[in-house]
Parts: structure tokens; sequence; C-alpha cells
């Protein structure tokens, strides 16, 4: 019985999985369809390099950057009447949603998202606002270190190609324009680097619900994970 002393956190639905595999994309709508908040760790962590990236900081010294972090807030602004938008996300009153995207800050953040002070402080802060509104919570350690008690965790995934394709369409309407071969390359780089870091490396949460997304459209995943919730929150009532 998982349920009779559990301390199952109602309030947030995790999704995490490796890049590509369509975790903004179905948590936006199901934080939509629901009315939840939707929160993208990975955005944090996107703009905590590009503060490295522009302030010409060694990518893995940590202290320099943990100490110009000292200089920022950071700010997420989700629109949820609009869920085709990325997170708008601020640095100090900065728009920075479309620079987080860059191919630079592409190809750091793996590196950036290694340090264990950097996770460390961004971990409490998206503890902080996932407890302030009913959520969704995406990235890659969100189920597993940010909220392991959350009622419904899921683990998004899907094969490398459709990976792939799926990333290009993304950063098509971006306004990029990468080859294949580079994506798949970013996406195994990323791939690797994520899943064999120390500090809270990409898993398969405990207690999580693996989707493999491939060949599935995104109706099809959404009105799995919707029902998996709605399951979740039955059998947790
Ligand atoms: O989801 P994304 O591609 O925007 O994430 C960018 C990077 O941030 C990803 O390669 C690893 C890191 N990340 C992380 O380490 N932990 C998270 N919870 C979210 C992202």
């Amino acid at each position: 019985m998982k349920n009779m002393e559990s301390k199952t956190n109602k309030n947030i639905i995790t999704i995490d999985g490796p890049a590509g595999s369509g975790k903004s994309t179905i948590a936006k709508l199901i934080a939509k369809d629901i009315g939840l908040n939707y929160i993208d760790t990975g955005a944090m962590y996107r703009a905590i390099t590009l503060i490295a990236l522009e302030n010409n900081i060694d990518l893995e010294d940590e202290q320099s950057i943990l100490k110009k972090m000292e200089d920022y807030t950071i700010r997420l602004d989700y629109n949820a009447s609009d869920p085709d938008k990325y997170t708008n996300i601020y640095l100090n009153d900065r728009d920075v949603t479309m620079d987080i995207r860059s191919k630079e800050v592409g190809e750091a953040v793996s590196i950036v998202s290694k340090l264990s002070g950097v996770r460390k402080f961004l971990v409490s802060l998206q503890r902080k606002l996932s407890s302030e509104k009913a959520c969704v919570l995406e990235g890659r350690d969100t189920g597993s270190v940010v909220c392991p008690d959350a009622l419904c965790k899921i683990y998004l995934t899907a094969n490398i190609d459709e990976r792939v394709e799926r990333r290009k369409k993304q950063l098509n309407d971006y306004k990029q324009n990468p080859d294949i071969r580079q994506i798949k390359e970013e996406i195994e780089s990323r791939d690797k680097i994520d899943s064999t870091r120390k500090d809270s490396p990409l898993i398969v949460p405990e207690n999580a619900h693996i989707v493999d997304t491939t060949g599935m459209s995104v109706e099809q995943v959404f009105n799995k994970i919707k029902d998996i919730y709605y399951k979740e929150l039955e059998y947790n009532k």
C-alpha cells in the first residue's frame, strides 16, 4: 500500500527527462489544463549560465559564478493563457527569455549545472516557488531531488531521432536553424553530462511513471499524463 501514511504533496506534478523528450510542451499543457503554475527549472540553469557567459567567468569557476549571482534576482513569469509561449524569464528587470535559448547557452549549460553550489541555490528557489502555488515542475531532478514527495512523478523519454526532430522544431520556433547533425551532437553530449554528473544526475525518480513518447502525438502524451495524474489523485485521496 502506497498511501496510508504517505506525505504525498498533492499540489505538485514533476516531469523529468532527457533533452528533447517533450517535457516543456507537455508540462505547459498540463499546467494550463489543471490550472497550475509552471516552473521551468532548466530555464533557471540557463539563466545562470548566461550570467557566467556575459561576465566572462570560467564555466567551472563555481566561486566566481556564485559571487556574481548575488548581483541578480531570477524571476519566472508564466502566462497560463498562452501555453505556446515559454515562461518569460528575467534577470533583475531584463527579459532574457530569448537569450537563454542561444546556441552558446545550450552548449554551456550542462557544465554550469554540474556545480553543486549552483544546484543548491536553485533547488532551494524551486522548493520555495513550488510551495507558494500548486505547480508542474519540469527538469532533470524535480522528482528525485527538488520534490521527491510530489503526488505525480513523470519520467518522459523518446528515442534519440525523435528527440532531435523535436528540438529542431523548438529551435526553429526561436528563429534558429541548426542542422540535424549539430543538434544530435548537442543532445547526446548533454544527455551524457546530465546523467553522469555527481550531484543530482538525471535518473528515473523513485515511484515515477515512465512514459516513452516515441511515436506518440502531443495529444496522446497529454491524455496519458492527465490519466496518470487523476489516478494518483484518486489513489491518494
Ligand atoms: O530543459 P533544458 O534543456 O532547458 O535544460 C537545460 C540544462 O539544465 C540541462 O541540460 C541540464 C540542466 N538542468 C538540470 O541540471 N536540472 C534541472 N532540474 C533542469 C535542467
